[in-house]
């Protein structure tokens, strides 16, 4: 008899275990992470989309959000009545003076515009944004603004940042063509102030045409372009991946709502925007390039979710075929060559002319979200032939468990929202998962059902889970919660991980969780025992084996495709708490396994077969054998 020990029953953690799925809902992108500080900058916030479907969840109301004037007072807002909504901003009567505002949706700054702002101003006639309900300002700092506009007789303006008609900070220009011109300005703002507005004023009167504005600050995380605590607050979770941009988003609910990364890269005022399944329209400034320079600047590997050729299955879905199929699988392409793209080809110049020659990473890539069925299948296994064709390299993740259904699948995204209890009920959940399909990411996990949604209790619930997914990191190898931002003036979901207002950031006790495993990370699995006195053995190829199967060891020598074996025996396997117990009954088979160990020993690895060839796992640890055990 022959026991073979490993030093210690362990495998590698891994790598990319805890990471974050960023999506825009709850206005976490404009007003938030992409800290714009004006609301509807773009003026589109009420002009519906190509056939657009209306939700049965919101009534929509017409107006320009955002922007008041003297018929509006506030009391026009466009907003999304929904059930669970916070209502959004309060409107104090002394804004608005002397001006008047309408959409103007022919004449617009460019193609993918579809609306302008026409500006009436009599003398002294004012037009306020009120941003994200207020405009945040910290004295000292200076802030950005540009717009785009004409008129037809030269007309002054004076632009200030004020609070109850104090002005903090303040600039004018003087608009003149018949042409659309982009004017800059600086704003340094003398106090602080969260309830701050923007204010456009006319001492003399006139008309302009106003096609895109927009005000930022210019300090943001390592200039580039986001809002510092909301970025700081990501990177104490020490997250090795991002999965973006969606969630719902991606599906959309038509065709035109539906995500394209190719509206999201470019100059901001040439993105179209794009009405959300989450109520509001986002001006798509926080695009595909500025997600893969947060990766990079964070350290997170990309994991891009591409729509696959269908909107959302829970909202009625619509099935692209033919040319709009190939036109959605061609963008996927596209933002791949986007990202990893030499600078010289078609996607990759306009990266460099966006500041990156060098290119980005793309790891991961996940066909779709939350798409399933037959339609589905159809459409990932297209994906994927095309995406493994050109980038063999990139991990791509299915929706659902596709290789049931014979599709190839390296991981498969599973989702996961529910009570305390059912979290708190599943840390054995993947322990005895099938370990030859594919891999496991869980990339949306959070209690939102129950009671203490959102706080320590329901934390604890997934820490549970989590523990689960910690000790099983052989299959389960990517995690995130979901959703990650909310402003807490426009929430669409509930609870959300970190929520923030103009200039406050939280994070709920989950966010705790989560950073304490991200910040946590070990090397190895080993065996632990909890209190109760379960012990807990981490699955490895060998220890992972049944008792008394017969098994094949061979030694594999690989050589490109083909794997020469020059030593193979048969032996009956026992699992024991320290190792496994090999029965050679004869001298001629205790040889063949010793010159397969000493293949071992230099390689540190040997391959267990079992029945029908299927390989049960490398063997990677360190390894001695005792003889006559
Ligand atoms: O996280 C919120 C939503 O939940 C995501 O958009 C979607 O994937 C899931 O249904």
């Amino acid at each position: 008899k022959l026991k073979i020990k490993t030093k210690e029953r362990r495998f590698e953690t891994a790598r990319d275990l805890y990471g974050i799925f960023f999506e825009d809902i709850n206005r976490a992108g404009d007003g938030g992470l992409y800290p714009e500080m004006l609301r509807n900058r773009s003026f589109e916030d009420s002009v519906l989309p190509e056939g657009y479907i209306q939700q049965e969840d919101g009534i929509h109301v017409k107006t320009v959000s955002g922007w008041l004037d003297e018929f509006c007072n506030g009391e026009g807002l466009c907003r999304w009545v929904k059930g669970n909504n916070i209502p959004e901003t309060e409107i104090p009567a002394w804004y608005t003076h002397n001006a008047k505002m309408e959409l103007e949706l022919t004449d617009t700054l460019n193609e993918h515009r579809d609306a302008a702002l026409r500006m009436q101003f009599e003398k002294d006639g004012s037009l306020t944004n009120t941003g994200y309900c207020g405009i945040s300002v910290k004295a000292g700092e200076s802030y950005s603004l540009y717009l785009f506009a004409k008129a037809k007789e030269e007309i002054g303006l004076d632009v200030a940042i004020e609070y109850q008609g104090k002005v903090l900070a303040g600039n004018s220009l003087v608009v003149s063509g018949q042409e659309y011109t982009r004017y800059d300005m600086k704003l340094i703002a003398a106090e602080d102030c969260h309830e701050a507005q923007l204010t456009i004023s006319c001492k003399e009167g006139g008309e302009v045409l106003l096609g895109f504005i927009s005000l930022m600050p210019d300090n943001t995380y390592m200039g580039h372009g986001l809002r510092t605590d909301l970025v700081e607050k990501l990177k104490g979770m020490s997250p090795k991946f991002m999965r973006f941009p969606g969630g719902c988003i991606v599906e959309g609910t038509t065709p035109s709502t539906a995500m394209r990364f190719r509206d999201t890269v470019g100059p901001a005022w040439e993105r179209p925007s794009k009405l959300f399944v989450w109520h509001y329209r986002s001006t798509l400034g926080l695009g595909f390039h500025e997600y893969l320079q947060l990766c990079e600047d964070l350290g997170m590997e990309p994991l891009y979710v591409c729509n696959c050729g269908m909107t959302c299955q829970g909202r009625k879905s619509v099935l692209l075929e033919g040319e709009a199929l190939d036109e959605m699988v061609q963008d996927t392409l596209d933002a791949i060559e986007y990202a990893i793209g030499s600078k010289e080809s078609k996607w990759g110049r306009l990266r460099a002319s966006m500041g990156h020659p060098e290119p980005f990473k793309m790891t991961y890539l996940e066909i779709g979200n939350e798409n399933w069925g037959p339609d589905y299948e159809k459409r990932y296994n297209m994906i994927y032939k095309k995406v493994k064709e050109l980038y063999p390299q990139i991990k791509t993740i299915a929706n659902e468990h596709v290789e049931k259904n014979g599709c190839p699948a390296e991981c498969v995204d599973e989702h996961f929202y529910n009570t305390t209890e059912f979290f708190a009920e599943r840390v054995n959940y993947y322990d005895d998962y099938d370990r030859k399909g594919p891999k496991i990411f869980v990339g949306e996990v959070a209690v939102n059902e129950g009671n203490y949604m959102g706080q320590l209790y329901a934390a604890l619930g997934e820490a549970a889970f989590l523990i689960g997914i910690e000790k099983n990191q052989d299959i389960v190898t990517l995690a995130s919660y979901a959703p990650l931002f909310e402003n807490v003036n426009y929430r669409a979901w509930y609870p959300n991980l970190i929520r923030f207002n103009n200039h406050q950031s939280l994070g709920i006790p989950s966010y705790y969780v989560w950073k304490m495993f991200g910040q946590n990370r070990g090397e190895y699995v080993v065996q632990s025992e909890d209190e109760g006195g379960r012990v807990y053995r981490p699955r490895t190829g060998m220890a992972s084996l049944k008792s008394n199967k017969e098994l094949r060891f061979r030694n594999p020598i690989w050589n490109g495709e083909e794997a020469k074996i020059t030593h193979e025996l048969m032996g009956h396997v026992q699992d024991t708490e320290d190792g496994l117990l090999l029965q050679l009954p004869d001298e001629e088979q205790k040889k063949e396994f010793h010159s397969i160990l000493e293949w071992a020993d230099e390689t540190k690895s040997f391959v267990v077969f079992g029945e029908e060839d299927q390989t049960y796992g490398r063997f990677e640890t360190d390894i001695f054998v005792e003889e006559n055990a």
